[in-house]
Parts: structure tokens; sequence; C-alpha cells
């Protein structure tokens, strides 16, 4: 993809509109922990506050992806360990947008921010093993495969299999 296509920046208050549409979407948030469908518009309130009062708070860097000035998905740096050298990566890209090479592309930036600015050493990542899409992001994003683990997941607390990957500086 055309790499100006997409910028990343600080979610906002006025991303509330877009930021529930993207999200309100079953097939989307059953990959997603920390989001359930529906999702009402003061769900939506709410969660969108929690996330720019986390980003301010800091060990904590959530980006509103923006494509074609829209806002179509978040990427996110997460739960450092207590050295604040390694973080978990999460990302999100709505339906609409799929396919496009949005979150390899997200993915790819702030890969580069915690590296370079954080000065991280590992970026550790995980999906569910039916979502090839999203492991499909971490490969291209030169994320190795670590090991295969299991998580109760949902109302039904099936056992589903977990990938577990890293990528070091
Ligand atoms: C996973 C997700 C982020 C991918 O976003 P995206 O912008 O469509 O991703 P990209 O276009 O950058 O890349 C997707 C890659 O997966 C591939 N892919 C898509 N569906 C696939 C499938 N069913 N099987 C295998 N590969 C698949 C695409 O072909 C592409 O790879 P390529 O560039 O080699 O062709 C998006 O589907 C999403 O937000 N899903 C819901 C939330 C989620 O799962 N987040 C990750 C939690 S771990």
């Amino acid at each position: 993809m055309q790499k100006e296509k997409i910028r990343l920046r600080k979610p906002k208050p006025s991303d509330l509109k877009e930021f529930r549409n993207v999200f309100d979407d079953r097939e989307m948030v059953k990959q997603l922990a920390g989001y359930k469908y529906p999702f009402t518009e003061a769900e939506a309130k709410k969660s969108l506050k929690e996330t720019i009062r986390l980003n301010k708070k800091g060990d904590y860097y959530e980006f509103a992806i923006i494509y074609k000035n829209k806002f179509v998905g978040m990427v996110v740096l997460e739960k450092p360990t207590k050295d604040k050298k390694t973080f978990t990566l999460g990302y999100a890209v709505g339906r609409a947008y799929w396919g496009k090479g949005i979150a390899s592309e997200a993915v790819k930036r702030i890969i580069n921010f915690g590296f370079n600015k954080l000065r991280l050493k590992k970026i550790v990542a995980d999906n569910d093993e039916d979502n090839p899409a999203s492991a499909r992001v971490l490969e291209k994003n030169g994320f190795l495969f670590l090991k295969k683990g299991k998580r109760k997941k949902g109302k039904t607390r099936k056992n589903i299999n977990i990938l577990y990957w890293e990528r070091k500086r």
C-alpha cells in the first residue's frame, strides 16, 4: 500500500462516532478482549475516555489509525513488563477496511515507535488460532511464532488455541 495513506495519532473525544462504528461489530469483537457486542454509545464513550486517560497516564500507547482522513482502527502497545522493556501489541481495523494492508502498516509503525522512541527490547503478541489474518499481520512484521496455548473464551468458556509471538529489537 502507499505509505502516506495511513497515519497514527492519539485518539480524541471527537473520534467517538467512528470509534463506535468500527467496534460495534460482532465478528470483530470476538477477537478482542475488553469489547462486547453490541457496543452502545455509552460504552463507546466510556471506553474512549478510558483510552485517552491511559494514554496520558503513561506506560500505555494507543493510537488511532487514520486512513484517507478517517478513523478506521486502533493499534496499541500496553501491559509493560516490570522493567518496561517489553510491551504487548494489539490492533484492530474496522471490517469495511480489511484487506487493504492497513493493519500491517499500522503495526509496522507502532513497532518502529516502540523500538526507536521507547527503546523497547521486545514486543509480544498473541492471537486466536482461528484468526489467520491476525497471524499474517504479525508474520509480515517479523514476529516469530513461539508456542501454542489455551485460553477459556466468551460466555461459553470454551477452550480455544492461542498462538504466542514475539519480536525482538
Ligand atoms: C486482523 C486484522 C487486524 C487485519 O487487518 P487488515 O487491515 O485487514 O490486515 P492487512 O490487510 O494488513 O493484512 C491481512 C493479511 O492477512 C491475510 N488474510 C486475510 N484473511 C485471511 C485468512 N482467512 N487466512 C489467511 N490469511 C488471511 C491477507 O491476505 C493479508 O496478508 P497479505 O498481505 O500477505 O495478503 C482485522 O481483520 C481485524 O481487526 N480483525 C478483528 C480484530 C482482531 O482480530 N485483532 C487482532 C487481535 S489478535
